[in-house]
């Protein structure tokens, strides 16, 4: 795709997709999974340069899109708020004019969804959204992948979400209306996800629970994040007290499906969120879900930059 072409997509959030452009995403990460894991080279990037712009931490999101524009032939350069003139004011629609002269997709991490999307009306290449205040696509993209290589279609089935109205519920929230499924969410209150910021057209494709325990019940998949998100720093006191119940342990495992998959984007604090005993015992599937990230996002950028293959 040239930069500028009207058929050019950007990835800020997930309903940027529909399901049919998910489902050759899904096989394409098979795909390109299988090529890796096999030792087959696959460069169809060659040439190609991603530009990654990290206002917050990252090891997860760094190492994947890094490693994976190497691996189909491409490279990558990186920037950080701190030594950029991003972090002395230069307006973001400059610094997307320039960047996007040079490079021919970038992925950004950032605090507001509305810095990304400043950056992409002005970019004349494609803007992956690597995770802001609302939104984890990227995330969620893997996550779901990761559900259907282990069990299958994800449509129908119920997702449990324990913890913070964040950015990954968000998230969850919009694959469920784009992908069919439900979300049982369970949030402190003062938490709880805001629909409008989600981003959703109605309520249908998720429903509240005040206890965590009854949210899990029957699920297929149960899912947290940390108490306290990047950004949110100064609140963390008050948020371990309001979380102190919104742990995911074995007593919320023991009632979702025999067969739940226990899920977490990383990074985790055993003891908050999540149990040692959960995410080290046999349901957890993080280490998968981590990996999935890389060959997830590999397809996304062949999707980005060369359109459907074949
Ligand atoms: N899950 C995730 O995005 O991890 P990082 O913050 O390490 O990139
Ligand atoms: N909700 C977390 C996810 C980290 C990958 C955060 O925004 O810090």
């Amino acid at each position: 795709m040239k930069p500028g072409s009207a058929l050019m997509k950007h990835y800020l959030q997930f309903k940027d997709f529909r399901a049919e452009e998910y489902a050759y995403l899904f096989e394409r990460t098979r795909e390109i999974k299988k090529r890796f894991k096999n030792y087959e080279k696959y460069q169809p990037l060659v040439d190609r340069t991603l530009a990654m712009i990290f206002e917050k931490a990252s090891t997860r999101t760094r190492v994947s899109f890094e490693a994976g524009m190497y691996q189909m032939g491409g490279s990558v350069v990186h920037l950080t708020t701190g030594d950029s003139q991003l972090g002395r004011a230069e307006p973001v629609a400059d610094s997307a004019r320039v960047i996007s002269r040079m490079v021919d997709i970038v992925m950004i991490r950032t605090f507001e969804q509305s810095m990304i999307e400043d950056f992409a009306a002005n970019s004349r290449v494609p803007v992956i959204n690597g995770l802001t205040n609302d939104y984890h696509p990227c995330q969620i993209l893997a996550d779901i992948f990761t559900f259907i290589e282990q069990r299958g279609a994800i449509q129908g089935k119920t997702v449990a979400w324990v913890g913070d109205g964040n950015n990954m519920a968000n998230t969850w929230l919009q694959a469920a209306e784009v992908l069919g499924f439900k979300v049982h969410v369970s949030t402190p209150s003062g938490y709880e996800v805001n629909p409008t910021v989600a981003g959703i057209s109605s309520s249908d494709c998720y429903r509240v629970f005040k206890d965590p325990l009854e949210a899990c019940r029957g699920a297929h998949l149960v899912t947290t994040d940390v108490w306290t998100s990047m950004g949110y720093e100064a609140e963390n006191a008050a948020r371990v007290k309001a979380f102190a119940n919104w742990c995911v342990d074995e007593r919320l495992m023991a009632v979702a499906r025999s067969d739940a998959m226990f899920m977490h984007c990383l990074p985790a604090h055993r003891g908050e969120e999540v149990a040692a005993s959960v995410i080290d015992g046999p349901q957890s599937v993080v280490w998968d879900e981590a990996e999935n990230r890389m060959h997830a996002q590999k397809a996304l950028m062949e999707y980005l930059l060369l359109g459907r293959i074949g």
